[in-house]
């Protein structure tokens, strides 16, 4: 055989192979959507952008009603007694109430603060350190992690298919007579991705149905003024109020956790977290991965006059002038992150038990 027929031969195999995989493609059936499910229609407020479903977790009316009875039931826990709702309550834009370090069923502490849960469809990486990649593999963080649920991922599975109606309601959504570790993860997804929140006083403003007192206003002017509070190059402003960006705020001179260093083996990344969004801000108190400061006082205070030259202090916070907010400006800007609670949001059944 020559060249050219051997070459030619090849492309023919290689063709037989693609029409040979794309015959399989079609007959494998796919598990996640299985017929007779109704389409969740997400109702996206007009302030934020449309949300992007991946297209391996397609959102159900039963998909996320399996997914929100899993949010709520402690059955995910090692001991039956904790689930995610303990430590992300609706009152609190599902925060942990007001403490610092969320207490695990083995009654220890963890190291970080707990995140709320708002728009996280809209988001890619998640926890302060963006150890998880994507909202799906998020979900077996806290049932493993040892000072949190603390539960065995075999555990779980055991006791969800032995479970009177559990193996029922996976079948209707995922089409299968097993519940696997998947499944889990992808119902829980589909109801975080519902837990929305965009009709805050400030959208009402935006959407022209509300206005701002003249604080709220001075509050904005601040937030955005690049010599006064700088805020919006980090938190910016509308839509989600961050761009999820990591970075260092100067919280410390040393670094104690590393952050997303953790995570990219990075030093230049040491002491960089995740940019949280400020949306419902004053209803989730204490602030920053460690939950160090008790009110928006103490973190504006932080961003003025605290933060602290380290190694990998953003440039943004290196540039600007200590001292630059007078105690009326902080009051001013508190006024203003006043307005991105959403009570709606706090309050709608469609996100309770
Ligand atoms: C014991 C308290 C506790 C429990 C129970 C818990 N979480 Fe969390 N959650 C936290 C803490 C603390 C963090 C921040 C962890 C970190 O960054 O290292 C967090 C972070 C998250 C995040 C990341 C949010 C973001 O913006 O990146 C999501 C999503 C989440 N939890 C969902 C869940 C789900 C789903 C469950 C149940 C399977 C759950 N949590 C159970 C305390 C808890
Ligand atoms: C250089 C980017 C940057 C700038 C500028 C910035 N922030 Fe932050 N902000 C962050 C990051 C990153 C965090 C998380 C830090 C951590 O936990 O270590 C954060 C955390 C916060 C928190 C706590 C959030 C929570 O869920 O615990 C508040 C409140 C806050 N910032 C408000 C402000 C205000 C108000 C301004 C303007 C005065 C401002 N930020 C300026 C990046 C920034």
């Amino acid at each position: 055989m020559n060249k050219l027929h051997k070459l030619s031969l090849a492309i023919l195999l290689s063709l037989v192979f693609i029409v040979f995989l794309i015959g399989c493609k079609k007959e494998t059936p796919t598990p996640e959507t299985v017929a007779g499910l109704t389409p969740y229609v997400l109702q996206i407020p007009k302030s934020l952008p449309p949300m992007v479903i991946p297209a391996s977790n397609p959102m159900t009316e039963e998909g996320v009603a399996l997914g929100k009875q899993l949010f709520f039931d402690p059955i995910l826990s090692g001991d039956n007694t904790m689930a995610c709702a303990n430590c992300h309550k609706q009152s609190f834009a599902f925060s942990d109430s007001t403490i610092q370090f969320s207490i695990g069923i083995d009654k220890l502490p963890g190291t970080r603060n707990a995140m709320p849960l708002v728009n996280l469809g809209y988001q890619k990486q998640f926890f302060w350190d963006g150890g998880a990649a994507d909202l799906e593999s998020q979900v077996i963080g806290p049932i493993q992690n040892p000072v949190e649920m603390h539960e065995n991922l075999n555990n779980v599975l055991a006791e969800l298919n032995a479970h009177p109606t559990y193996p029922a309601l996976f079948k209707k959504v995922f089409g299968s007579d097993k519940i696997g570790t998947a499944m889990i993860m992808k119902a829980i997804a589909q109801y975080e991705r519902t837990i929305i929140s965009g009709n805050s006083k400030y959208d009402q403003v935006k959407a022209g149905t509300a206005s701002f007192t003249p604080q709220e206003q001075r509050g904005m002017n601040w937030y955005v003024d690049m010599k006064k509070g700088d805020c919006a190059h980090c938190h910016v402003l509308g839509s989600t109020f961050s761009d999820f960006e990591y970075r260092n705020t100067g919280l410390d001179s040393l670094t104690v956790d590393k952050g997303r260093g953790r995570i990219t083996l990075n030093p230049t990344d040491d002491g960089k977290f995740k940019t949280p969004s400020l949306r419902n801000i004053a209803l989730t108190a204490p602030y920053m991965h460690d939950g160090r400061f008790k009110t928006l006082e103490e973190c504006i205070q932080h961003y003025n006059v605290g933060f602290k030259y380290t190694a990998n202090l953003d440039p943004n916070l290196d540039n600007i002038k200590k001292g630059r907010l007078n105690p009326a400006d902080v009051q001013d800007i508190i006024a203003f992150l006043n307005t991105l609670t959403d009570t709606e949001f706090i309050s709608n059944p469609k996100f309770k038990k």
